[in-house]
């Protein structure tokens, strides 16, 4: 199969998407970007690199960053991660409030703000600095050292990040965050604000693809069911109270951002990034489901 050619061709066929969403403007400094961008990176397990249109071009990784950030944190914390946030999925917007309350303060899962906050808060716990240990990490696994958060998109999340700060107290007030709030958004809001490009994130993420070892440095981050269970709990809670819509559609375990950046991992063969800022209501980027569909559809690759 000639994979360079398919992505391209998936590229005129999803270009014509262009102005059915938009991009997100609740965090002023996102919605200052060019919307008619559309990347696509693919990194296979024995070292192949495919990218088309903009996908060397850095982007706001923004909850993609909750996919490695959980890695990292059950790597570090291990099953008792799980006494602090819940693997189910919500059903309810990203952002949403109410589940928490119901739940005592333990968030559904990891992807949701709630949980991914209570999951900085674990990684706080065990790092010290979580944000610059996720940096590091990164910049290994992307082979690019200059990789960095835009401090004008964390200040901008900071400043108009009064929703998070509810989350955050709410949890607190249930006991479920260790460290003081304020130190919990700067590290969550840092780790939402890194920059990569599609080939930076195909690249970092291919360790799910290849049972928690990474090809590239050959390290062995996640044991292989620890990766089962990453994949697990992005299928099914990656992209949110979409998540149905994108199994049934793309077939694989998929995180999204705000910024308009899609990573899916297939297990055993390769990781892929998609970009295009242009949201739907439910905060995933259009191209990029468009693009992720007709890929598993026209090469048969998912994990049903
Ligand atoms: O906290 C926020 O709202 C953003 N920094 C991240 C949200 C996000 O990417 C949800 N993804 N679709």
């Amino acid at each position: 199969m000639n994979l360079q050619a398919l992505i391209e061709d998936i590229r005129q066929q999803v270009l014509p998407f262009y102005d059915r969403g938009q991009v997100a403007d609740y965090i002023p400094a996102l919605a200052s970007v060019s919307p008619h961008q559309f990347g696509f990176a693919i990194h296979t397990l024995d070292g192949q690199e495919y990218g088309c249109g903009e996908s060397d071009v850095p982007f706001s990784i923004q909850s993609i960053s909750k996919a490695f950030m959980l890695a990292l944190t059950l790597q570090a914390d291990g099953e008792a991660l799980w006494r602090h946030v819940g693997k189910e999925p919500s059903g309810n917007p990203f952002n949403s409030l109410v589940q928490l309350e119901y739940e005592h303060g333990i968030p559904r899962n990891p992807f949701i703000n709630a949980g991914a906050l209570a999951v900085t808060d674990r990684a706080i716990s065990h790092f010290g600095d979580a944000h610059l240990q996720l940096l590091a990490w990164l910049r290994n696994e992307a082979g690019n050292p200059r990789l960095a958060a835009d401090e004008a998109i964390a200040a901008s999340e900071r400043e108009h990040g009064d929703r998070n700060a509810a989350l955050a107290h709410f949890m607190k007030s249930y006991g479920n965050l260790d460290h003081p709030v304020e130190t919990v958004l700067d590290h969550y809001f840092h780790n939402c604000s890194i920059s990569m490009s599609c080939l930076e994130l195909a690249r970092a993420g291919l360790f799910l693809a290849n049972h928690g070892a990474s090809p590239q440095t050959g390290r062995q981050y996640l044991t292989r069911s620890q990766a089962k269970q990453v994949n697990a709990v992005m299928l099914t809670c990656g992209t949110y109270d979409a998540a149905g819509e994108f199994a049934y559609r793309v077939g694989l375990p998929v995180k999204s951002g705000v910024g308009g950046g899609l990573l899916a991992v297939i297990p055993g063969k390769m990781s892929i990034a998609v970009w295009s800022p242009q949201l739907d209501a439910r905060g995933n980027s259009v191209l990029g489901l468009e693009a992720l569909d007709r890929f598993t559809t026209r090469t048969g690759l998912s994990i049903f």
